[in-house]
């Protein structure tokens, strides 16, 4: 949601910007803008739609400066348009927000009968008016920002500059995500640690309140209280390839084919042998045996996760466990206590939904263990434990290993409270672990039905309406397949436990509505076979995801997503790859844009 960057050091800050803003491109691609500080004048340039039309701009209009910050933005306040691109800019202060100011039109009506006049809709502009007066009456740059801070409600990530102190950014953090990279005689800003790669592997995370001067010379940061915070930086792993797209045609492609090794990844650091180990110490007995239920809590993609994660809860933890809609959780008057034990999943960390809900169970005394693949994100400062999803940076809009990742750990966390509350028999956990070891040799598997999925999706590309079934494990898979042709081919997609469709949705099976079926060899196949004669017999046309060798199902089928032979257990991690190529293919056949679709954000800091 709106992606930052900042320059301070010795080259011209407008490449190095570009190629920072290139990687935060998935968090917002409504309009684009920096601007420099260069011989005594404040700069800007800014143009809607997506970063290359500002690479164009810049290319009729250069800029030149050594302290420089820009912005990729998703609309919240304002139309995407010129005037409320950022940077906004008022006087020689120029200032990029991520965020929402609450009190945005209070503040704004103030101002106003103060005789500031705006140019744009957005809540930026207020902050920017905000700094400027009190600049004009003679603060400080960093004085200002406080200043405005101070009258200012809301979470937000910002950056400032300005031509008077022309060396310098300011730059503040509250409840959104803000880096600082240290490199050598130069210090960047990110949103995320991805726009710092290849310059910087040094960061430093703002904390909630922070404000922070950026020079060459470095970074000092100040606490809310306006006390100098001593931090070192963090090194940040992540490399400059794990964030490049590596010869595929999209991140999203990309990331499909590097599941096997993320998943690889992810088991590989909490199994040892045959057993689970989360980390250092095994779960502490009290709490095992404290534990009485488990809630996850997610939204999206996540919570398709937790679907499935809720399941092998359930069956291997022997928990009451609820996956529930975060934004919903957060308002439920929900029985919990610290008897529950609450699992956040969030690729980012950053969802404002899932942090809010991590919030309110942390306030009614849960346990909170994060799950999550971005590491010192908001929600693993919030979580008492964070399992990191190790599938390294997710670019494309639309998740795909994370979501693979997340059920992992789900999983992991499901087999490890089992052993610790003694349910799990040695022989369970031992086979349960052997069946996780195989995901990525399934996933590999499940790859090398591309050819036949991308012609599978070139004969449906021009349908408009899906319906996806699935029963127990699959359930989620289901729905996921299903969000994923919404968010990228924009087709209206229905995901639904197989078992409901005749209780309402078969009345809109036709020939013009394909119905994709989730078809693994488990205990529940006999029962999805009669669903899928049900809908056969109202003419549906049927994409069974099943085993080519499963001759009674692929014989109902018009059409086959081929899905290896795996246990049961591990079914929805082999399932779901089929349905991403098939949306990736369709929404590929429309000549959409598969890594940006609209309206859409990677993580979305907004409620
Ligand atoms: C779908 C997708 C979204 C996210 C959701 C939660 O492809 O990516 O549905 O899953 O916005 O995001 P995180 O996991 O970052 O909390």
């Amino acid at each position: 949601m709106c992606g930052i960057v900042g320059y301070a050091g010795a080259e011209n800050a407008v490449p190095v910007l570009l190629e920072c803003l290139r990687r935060l491109e998935y968090r917002g691609y409504d309009s684009a803008g920096m601007a420099v500080v260069d011989q005594g004048k404040t700069l800007v340039r800014r143009s809607v739609g997506k970063l290359a039309a500002l690479e164009t701009m810049l290319g009729r209009e250069p800029l030149a400066g050594a302290t420089g910050i820009g912005h990729t933005r998703w609309a919240t306040h304002g139309a995407p348009s010129l005037k409320n691109a950022h940077p906004q800019q008022v006087n020689d202060v120029a200032l990029v927000h991520n965020g929402i100011v609450e009190n945005f039109l209070e503040l704004r009506h103030e101002l106003g009968d103060e005789g500031c006049v705006f140019g744009s809709d957005t809540d930026t502009e207020v902050i920017a008016q905000l700094v400027a007066q009190a600049m004009a009456r003679g603060a400080t740059l960093r004085e200002g920002v406080r200043a405005a801070l101070r009258r200012m409600r809301g979470s937000y990530a910002l950056a400032v500059l300005c031509a008077r102190e022309p060396n310098q950014i300011i730059a503040a953090a509250n409840g959104l995500p803000l880096v600082l990279g240290l490199g050598c005689g130069e210090v960047l800003l990110g949103s995320d640690v991805t726009a710092l790669l290849g310059r910087t592997e040094d960061a430093i995370f703002l904390e909630d309140g922070e404000v922070a001067e950026l020079t060459s010379g470095g970074a000092r940061i100040w606490n809310a209280a306006g006390r100098l915070v001593e931090r070192g930086p963090r090194h940040v792993a992540w490399s400059v390839e794990q964030a490049a797209r590596g010869g595929y045609k999209h991140f999203m492609l990309k990331e499909i084919h590097e599941q096997p090794r993320v998943l690889g990844d992810a088991l590989g650091a909490y199994l040892v042998g045959d057993r689970v180990a989360l980390g250092p110490e095994p779960v502490d007995a009290a709490l095992a045996r404290r534990v009485n239920r488990v809630v996850i809590a997610a939204c999206g993609t996540s919570w398709h996760a937790a679907l499935s994660g809720r399941i092998a809860i359930e069956s291997l933890a022997r928990l009451p466990c609820e996956a529930a809609w975060a934004h919903e959780l957060r308002y439920a008057d929900s029985v919990v206590d610290g008897a529950t034990l609450a699992l956040c999943v969030s690729q980012s960390g950053e969802t404002a939904d899932t942090l809010a809900a991590a919030r309110e169970l942390r306030h009614r005394g849960t346990p909170l263990w994060a799950v999550c693949n971005v590491v010192s994100s908001s929600l693993t400062r919030a979580a008492d434990r964070t399992l990191c999803m190790h599938a390294g940076p997710e670019i494309s809009v639309a998740s795909t290993k994370t979501y693979l990742a997340s059920m992992a750990v789900l999983h992991l966390v499901a087999l490890e409270l089992g052993h610790a509350r003694g349910v799990v028999a040695p022989e369970t956990l031992r086979a349960a672990v052997r069946a996780l070891r195989d995901i990525p040799r399934a996933l590999e598997a499940a790859l090398q039905g591309e050819e036949a999925i991308a012609r599978v999706a070139a004969r449906y590309a021009d349908s408009e309406h899906f319906l996806f079934l699935g029963r127990g494990r699959n359930v989620g898979t289901a729905l996921e397949g299903a969000l994923k042709l919404k968010e990228l081919a924009y087709t209206h997609a229905e995901g639904y436990p197989a078992g409901e469709m005749k209780h309402g949705p078969i009345a809109l099976i036709d020939d013009k509505m394909p119905v994709v079926v989730v078809a693994p060899r488990d205990h529940l196949r006999e029962k999805l076979r009669s669903n899928l004669i049900e809908a056969r017999a109202r003419g549906g046309r049927i994409i069974g995801v099943c085993e080519l060798e499963d001759r009674d199902t692929v014989e109902l089928c018009d059409d086959v997503l081929p899905l290896p032979s795996v246990d049961p257990l591990i079914s929805p991690f082999a399932a779901v790859v089929p349905l991403q190529l098939f949306a990736y293919y369709v929404a590929d056949a429309r000549g959409l844009d598969v890594d940006r679709p609209r309206n859409l954000a990677k993580s979305v800091t907004v409620e």
